[in-house]
């Protein structure tokens, strides 16, 4: 039985979202100038317009592609995207684990789209994406958070597609490489590689996808906080920091401080290799551990941020998956009272295991601490 480690995490928070803050992040760090005035002022509306200006910095978007600040989070952002956009042609649903389900179920059940092919994995299984049909709209995942899989590469679009991309990012962003002559319509909120407050997401739009937003209107109606038609224009004060309703100036600062961090970090290469190291490191705890396996077993399509774990069948034949999800439940309550790592459970509808965020504002050496208190609590609840 390993003894209980004497070194814990300096920060114990490795939540998939809200994820940690940027190490040394403090509260007083945050700009106030902003706040209690009116988001059409000069100053405030030069603050979204610098979250926009300093986002399309670090994640290296194409000049001709345009970002919008949206209310309601990456929910908000890819929902507006669907209600505002869809319809002209028929769509693809790649879905692999939650969140993929909930964009499928808004298709199906809400919008109901007459002419609609649904590609579904199960957790730990990537759908087939060659199946993509270019002449229609393609709605994904980039990094389905839920499952810990990611898209390994967007070969599968192709340059030549009539419809558009529609990619929820929310978990890549700031923490993958994001092909953008793939993407036409990309989402992701401010609380999830950043660790922003949540609230606001973002949309990033190709040119064809401007084009959509100009010259279709869809047959349902469309309420006005997922109404993004104003970014049809090319001139729209939304590409500036003008918003749909009113923003929280608040999380914009904290946005701000988020976005200058990451540049001192050395911007996406930087966030990219900060996340990168932090999955090497449980790499090598799974490579020496006998008890846990990636839910991902396939390297190319393991995700980066969203770590999925699940127990080795062999170590846990003894146990059913309530037994497996009691075992589940024993370690993480033992890891939190111990301080060692808090919000570790999977997705509440995703298989039993483990959910380690690996994101760019996590320390590599937290994750090392991390590791040997893993062992102790599987030992601890199995013993
Ligand atoms: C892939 C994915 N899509 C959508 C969401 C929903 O994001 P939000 O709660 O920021 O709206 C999440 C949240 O974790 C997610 O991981």
């Amino acid at each position: 039985m390993p003894n209980q480690p004497s070194i814990r995490p300096s920060d114990p928070r490795f939540s998939c979202g809200p994820t940690r803050k940027r190490p040394g992040w403090e509260a007083s760090a945050l700009g106030t100038s902003s706040l209690g005035r009116s988001h059409r002022a000069s100053l405030p509306k030069q603050k979204l317009g610098e979250a926009i200006e300093r986002a399309a910095a670090i994640l290296e978007i194409p000049a001709d592609y345009r970002i919008i600040i949206v209310p309601a989070s990456d929910t908000g952002a890819f929902e507006a995207a669907m209600w505002s956009m869809l319809g002209q042609r028929g769509v693809d649903v790649f879905s692999w684990d939650a969140f993929g389900d909930r964009w499928l179920k808004d298709a199906q059940n809400e919008l109901k789209l007459p002419d609609l092919r649904v590609f579904h994995a199960p957790y730990g299984e990537l759908p087939d994406l060659s199946a993509a049909d270019p002449a229609r709209d393609t709605l994904f995942t980039w990094n389905a958070t839920a499952a810990g899989l990611k898209v390994p590469h967007a070969d599968w679009i192709s340059d030549a597609r009539e419809g558009l991309t529609f990619c929820d990012a929310t978990s890549a962003a700031f923490a993958m490489e994001m092909p953008w002559d793939k993407l036409d319509v990309t989402t992701f909120s401010w609380q999830k590689c950043l660790g922003g407050e949540a609230q606001h997401g973002m949309v990033v739009l190709s040119p064809r996808a401007r084009k959509r937003l100009s010259d279709w209107r869809p047959a349902w109606p469309v309420p006005s906080v997922l109404a993004l038609f104003g970014a049809g224009d090319e001139q729209s004060v939304m590409f500036e920091g003008s918003t749909i309703n009113t923003p929280s100036l608040l999380a914009t600062e904290d946005f701000l401080d988020a976005l200058r961090w990451a540049a001192k970090e050395g911007g996406l290469s930087g966030l990219i290799a900060r996340s990168h190291a932090n999955l090497a490191v449980l790499t090598q705890w799974v490579e020496r551990t006998p008890w846990i396996e990636f839910v991902a077993g396939d390297e190319a399509s393991r995700s980066n941020t969203s770590v999925t774990l699940k127990f080795a069948a062999s170590q846990t034949s003894d146990l059913d998956e309530e037994g497996v999800r009691a075992l589940v439940k024993r370690m993480t309550q033992m890891l939190e009272r111990e301080g060692a790592a808090l919000d570790i459970l999977p997705y509440p509808k995703a298989p039993p295991g483990l959910r380690i965020w690996c994101g760019p504002t996590i320390d590599t050496d937290d994750l090392a601490a991390l590791c040997p208190w893993l062992d102790w609590a599987y030992a601890e609840a199995r013993g």
